[in-house]
């Protein structure tokens, strides 16, 4: 059984949530394992009608045989966490890395009063960057003092070696993206650590030769929320005229948008040692195609889209987003 990440490719929002949650469902994983910041992250997921979403818990959470757990890198905000494990009925299943780093009211008074952090960099305003730089500094408090949550304490690196051990499936999953990496980003327009595949493995324990597959998510289109740099941006008439104006799920600001870009996407491959590549929100670009399951079933123009894509990054698009709903996916992963 495989141990596989699942990572963005561009700046967040790619629709990992949608993509994490068809694995989860369609393999019926075992563990899944959350990487990357912590509640600045929003994955939302569509299953049967109904909208999830999560920014503590790995986006399995709506399956009731995935055991969910957060990674020691991970910052944790506690009064969201027992929010999430309570709408999921995940108490027996949730397990926190006694190294999670806590997130206290004073960080996210800084993240959203510091007008560096808030107007310039446009952060979440969630408190990630003011604790890891507490972390840095060794005076963060971790989860293993923090009595809230003590009853979902488990170190998670044994819990993954363990299942891996016994062949059990494993899923981590990556938040943010590729571009918002705090080394490969554009310096200080990221957020406050590395958010590459790399750091997902270590986040949860987990060195480079565990991992079999690196999947890099991909939109259609490019979205990015928040400062900095962003290629070919349209202007907002436009991101509305195409279809593409979304909303970011933790913070409602507008996203802005720019049309799909190879070469950061080539670079992202890299930079992840990505092995298969998803693209999401096909239907967006290609109305047509809403709903199709079935890759012969797209029309011309979209199929010669996607191959433009695998041809350039020599990969296959394993799994491609028709819809808003889990099911609306091509799956040409066997
Ligand atoms: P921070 O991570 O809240 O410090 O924000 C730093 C930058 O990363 C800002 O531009 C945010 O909008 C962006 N950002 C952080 N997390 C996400 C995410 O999950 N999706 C999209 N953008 C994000
Ligand atoms: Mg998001």
């Amino acid at each position: 059984m495989p141990c596989n990440i699942v990572v963005g490719g561009f700046f967040g929002d790619e629709g990992k949530g949608k993509i994490i949650a068809y694995i989860v469902k369609k393999d019926n994983v075992n563990l899944a394992a959350r990487g990357g910041v912590g509640p600045n992250a929003g994955h939302t997921f569509s299953l049967n009608g109904q909208t999830f979403k999560v920014r503590m818990l790995p986006s399995a959470a709506f399956n009731l045989k995935t055991k969910l757990a957060i990674g020691a890198g991970v910052l944790v905000n506690p009064t969201i966490l027992l929010n999430e494990i309570s709408s999921f009925h995940a108490h027996s299943r949730t397990f926190v890395d006694p190294h999670c780093g806590i997130i206290k009211e004073e960080h996210i008074l800084q993240d959203s009063r510091e007008s560096f952090l808030k107007d310039k960099i446009g952060t979440t305003g969630t408190g990630t960057g003011p604790a890891n730089a507490d972390r840095a500094l060794r005076k963060l408090s971790l989860a293993m003092d923090c009595s809230e949550i003590k009853d979902y304490l488990n170190e998670v690196s044994s819990m993954i070696h363990s299942d891996l051990d016994k062949k059990k499936s494993v899923l981590l999953e990556g938040t943010q993206g590729t571009y918002l990496s705090l080394y490969h980003g554009e310096y200080p327009f990221v957020t406050s650590k590395d958010v590459t595949a790399s750091s997902v493995c270590a986040d949860v324990g987990i060195g480079p030769r565990s991992i079999d597959e690196v999947l890099v998510v991909f939109k259609s289109y490019v979205t990015r929320v928040g400062g900095g740099p962003l290629e070919n941006e349209l202007g907002r008439a436009e991101t509305q005229k195409r279809g593409w104006l979304e909303y970011g799920s933790v913070t409602g600001r507008e996203r802005r948008s720019s049309p799909f870009n190879i070469d950061l996407a080539k670079r992202a491959i890299r930079l992840n040692g990505g092995t298969s590549f998803a693209l999401t929100k096909l239907d967006v670009l290609y109305p047509e195609c809403a709903d199709v399951k079935d890759y012969s079933k797209l029309s011309t123009s979209a199929k010669k889209f996607v191959e433009e894509i695998e041809a350039e990054l020599g990969l296959k698009a394993e799994l491609i987003g028709t819809g808003a709903d889990v099911d609306s996916i091509i799956d040409q992963r066997y």
